[in-house]
């Protein structure tokens, strides 16, 4: 279950209203074990009002919740996206604390609970997919105890004195403690749920294992689970812990393989005057990006003469996002301006010093922009894995490329052979960018081969099985409370 179903509504070549899978790694990861399983998958179309029945698609039961006008402006644009988004990305924009966006956020919380309630078999596993749904898993598990749940938060989880700003702090965490194994991107956002826990909730957490006590339905519905009596109160136990997500990156080699990916790579690179240099951003245009941060260093080397318009370009594409709320709208203004600016300092008539692109493009495309790029930044201010930058390891099966990578990005957790910065020095993001544009090829194959290693080994599939092998596992069941 996630906010977002795993298909995007299309119009047929007849005009007919139809559906395609969504581009979105999570799909391909889940797809399989959907399939295998015969599961269902419960999310919002991305339509206001799109009351649709059930339906199948490509093998899966795809179970729409509908949203209104009022659920998407209160819900999705405002509590998560205006709220927790910048909250549990340590402030980077002032989250705003509303109580009827709260009060929403709990109602469509238990639209999709009631409706997974509804249809999942008994005894079923329930996933529960990120931070618009954080108070599912304890209304699903007070619903039907019957079921395994598990909850993967794919953005990063704040340290306590950021997240005890949220006036529904207690709520949250509550909410997130019905689920059985909660899995974050990082070892350190885990610790920091951890934290969150022990300081409102007073339970024991040790190690990735939460003691959670039982209230008093669970505890008579669960007596005959229990064999021992003891004077301690029983307890659920909980796991919380690390599973970084990652891609499926033989779907990128094997597009990066494909000879028409390759000519377009080129004809890329042809089309942007073939610089000596090809740098390239990829993210949804989003303030925890760092984009204006990458923007302002370029620009500097440009006006400090370190860098010519005629041999270095950069490539921004930043994927329209969450257009309606207002720090986007700000944030686009000002990237704009500033590519504007830039542009209008040191293009020439031949050469562009900033190509921007706001659009999103089909995956086959980002191959070939992954393949065009000779240095690939990603300078996250806080980002819970980011995937643009295993993409771009994976697709280089010619073990060239220099990947720049922010330290608050998770990914920069496993790419430990990544140029790393901290995108708010500019000073060291300058030094980055040039060490990268001059980094000799024996050194990029050696540091690209490693990251390759570890992004093949550890993909999607991986990242899932391990997950629901969790979820699977014994350790996860009633138990009496740890001693001290
Ligand atoms: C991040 C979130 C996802 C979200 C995606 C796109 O990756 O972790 O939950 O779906 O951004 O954002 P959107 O608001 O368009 O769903």
């Amino acid at each position: 279950m996630a906010n977002r179903l795993p298909v995007d509504r299309i119009t047929t070549p007849e005009g007919e209203p139809s559906f395609r899978t969504s581009p979105g790694g999570l799909v391909t990861a889940l797809e399989p074990v959907m399939r295998a399983a015969d599961g269902a998958w419960v999310g919002w179309t991305g339509s206001v009002d799109d009351h649709l029945e059930p339906f199948e698609h490509d093998g899966i039961h795809i179970i729409p919740v509908a949203l209104s006008a009022d659920d998407v402006e209160l819900y999705y644009e405002g509590f998560s996206n205006d709220t927790l988004w910048p909250l549990y990305h340590d402030v980077i924009a002032p989250p705003a604390y509303h109580r009827e966006w709260w009060e929403r956020y709990v109602a469509v919380n238990r639209r999709f609970a009631e409706r997974a309630a509804e249809i999942a078999a008994e005894d079923a596993t329930v996933w529960v997919q990120d931070y618009q749904l954080q108070l599912v898993p304890r209304m699903l598990r007070q619903a039907r105890p019957d079921l395994t749940i598990g909850f993967f938060n794919h953005i990063p989880f704040p340290a306590y004195g950021i997240f005890s700003q949220l006036p529904w702090r207690t709520q949250i965490v509550e909410g997130l403690l019905g689920a059985d194994v909660i899995g974050f991107q990082r070892t350190a956002d885990a610790g920091n749920f951890s934290r969150a826990v022990r300081r409102l909730l007073g339970y024991q957490a040790k190690g990735s294992v939460i003691d959670v006590p039982l209230d008093d339905s669970e505890l008579a519905s669960a007596k005959h689970r229990i064999s021992a009596v003891r004077p301690n109160k029983p307890v659920r136990t909980v796991v919380a812990r690390a599973f970084p997500i990652s891609i499926d990156a033989e779907s990128y080699e094997d597009l990066a393989r494909r000879p028409d990916i390759q000519a377009r790579a080129k004809e890329i690179r042809e089309g942007l005057g073939n610089p000596d240099v090809v740098m390239l951003g990829v993210d949804r245009l989003d303030y925890t990006k760092g984009i204006g941060h990458r923007l302002k260093a370029f620009g500097e080397l440009l006006a400090d003469g370190a860098v010519d318009v005629e041999d270095v370009t950069l490539v921004q594409v930043a994927s329209p996002s969450r257009e309606r709320v207002r720090t986007y709208q700000r944030l686009r203004d000002e990237i704009e301006l500033q590519v504007g600016r830039i542009n209008g300092d040191y293009s020439t008539l031949s050469h562009t010093a900033i190509s921007y692109l706001h659009h999103g493009y089909p995956r086959e495309e980002m191959v070939a922009l992954y393949l065009a790029a000779d240095v690939m930044l990603v300078t996250a201010l806080r980002d819970g894995m980011n995937l643009v930058a295993k993409e771009y390891v994976a697709c280089r099966f010619d073990n060239d490329g220099v990947l720049v990578l922010s330290e608050f990005a998770g990914a920069a957790d496993e790419l430990k052979t990544a140029l790393r910065v901290n995108p708010h020095d500019i000073e060291g993001l300058k030094e980055a960018m040039l060490t990268a544009m001059r980094m000799p090829r024996a050194e990029r194959s050696r540091r690209m081969r490693a990251m390759r290693k570890r992004v093949t080994e550890n993909d999607v599939e991986r990242w899932s099985s391990e997950f629901l092998a969790a979820l699977a596992a014994p350790s996860t069941s009633l138990a009496l409370p740890a001693a001290n």
